[in-house]
């Protein structure tokens, strides 16, 4: 293959992973584009992948799996979609390194140690990683993502070394099929009407469409591009206020009373309220929404308006959109008895609000 592939050239693309989100978004963007996609997962996501997409049933734990994958390439391209454990992330890299021209590892924000208590670019200092490390659990847990993702690049990068490798480090993906269920909380909280708690309307916020990141991945991997790339809208375009706006306007609350009661995020703070998951998207820390996307906008990145992302996720979600079962999607959403409780003390406390 010719560095760049010429416009118009089938790209023969691997995805780990595939059928959930981003992964599954970005294979029906790459079958758009025309490229010969080949997805291999365990194949227990219900909803079926496009058509022409050649599915490869397998556990990319089990080394016999992965040998069976190995006789359906090569490939130009891997996407690893999937990937959280730098063992065995290093494990199918170095299987695949001799029949793949190029890897492209998602890797997350994450991967950082200052984030998000203080801006960060592509240089800034990660967390230690560990290529080889395989923990006990696969149990999600937040403290290890950030460090188990940089083990992985780590994994990735000694497998097909730096020309050959692409990583993206996207802030948090929204969008239709977002099983963490972020957006989807703030959406059906707000369609349910009433006095709503909410934090911080002027705290800037940049999740990135899922739509945008899987074009950028692709025209990247078109590219044969290398390198390190944060992937997010451009800071100060939309604020956590403009978001809450644009679900109200999403779900056409005209309808019915809706009052946001934005509420101070010490008092929240104090009060015991957990960040990121009582009140989705929200962080009472210096830098949550201070990522530097320069190197990407330069590229090439080009990232719609929040209020698009919204209103297609409601759409989707009107139109009997559901995503896969995902055992963080209950984490997400304040109970709404301790909600009106809150609510309540603060109007008490502040009658002004
Ligand atoms: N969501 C965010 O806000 C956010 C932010 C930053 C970065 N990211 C990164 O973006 C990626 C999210 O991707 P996604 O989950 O949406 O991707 P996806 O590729 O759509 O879904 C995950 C895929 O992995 C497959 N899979 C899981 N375990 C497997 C195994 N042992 N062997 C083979 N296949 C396996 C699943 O299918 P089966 O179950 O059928 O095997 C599924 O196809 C992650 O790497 C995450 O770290 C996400």
């Amino acid at each position: 293959m010719q560095l760049p592939v010429p416009r118009g050239e089938v790209v023969r693309i691997l995805v780990l992973g595939g059928s959930w989100f981003v992964g599954r978004t970005l294979v029906e963007s790459a079958v758009a584009r025309g490229h010969d996609v080949t997805v291999y997962n365990r194949g227990r996501s219900p909803a079926a992948l496009p058509d022409g997409v050649r599915h490869v049933k397998g556990d990319r734990e089990s080394a016999a799996d992965l040998k069976s994958l190995l006789q359906e390439g090569p490939w130009d391209a891997a996407v690893d979609v999937s990937g959280s454990v730098p063992a065995v992330v290093g494990r199918s890299a170095e299987l695949l390194a001799p029949a793949t021209g190029h890897y492209t590892f998602v890797s997350t924000i994450s991967a950082y140690r200052d984030w998000p208590h203080a801006p960060v670019d592509e240089d800034s200092p990660l967390w230690d990683g560990y290529p080889d490390l395989d923990p006990v659990t696969r149990q999600w847990d937040p403290d290890a993502y950030g460090p188990l993702k940089v083990g992985c690049e780590m994994a990735c990068e000694r497998a097909f070394g730096k020309e050959r490798l692409l990583i993206l480090r996207p802030h948090v993906v929204l969008g239709p099929r977002e099983y963490v269920g972020r957006l989807q909380w703030w959406l059906t909280r707000i369609h349910r009407g009433g006095d709503i708690l909410v934090p911080a309307p002027d705290r800037g916020i940049q999740p990135v469409d899922v739509r945008d990141l899987s074009l950028f991945l692709l025209e990247r991997v078109e590219n044969l591009d290398n390198g390190v790339y944060n992937v997010a809208p451009k800071m100060g375009e939309a604020t956590f206020g403009d978001m809450l706006n644009a679900c109200a306007d999403a779900v056409g609350v005209t309808n019915w009373p809706i009052i946001f009661v934005w509420v101070d995020e010490d008092w929240l703070t104090s009060r015991g309220v957990t960040e990121w998951t009582e009140l989705p998207l929200w962080r009472n820390a210096a830098a949550p929404w201070s990522m530097r996307t320069d190197r990407a906008h330069a590229a090439g990145l080009r990232c719609r308006p929040l209020t698009r992302t919204v209103a297609d996720t409601w759409a989707w979600l009107r139109r009997g959109g559901r995503p896969v079962e995902h055992e963080r999607f209950s984490e997400h959403g304040i109970n709404p008895a301790r909600e009106q409780m809150l609510l309540k003390r603060w109007l008490t406390e502040h009658p002004q609000s």
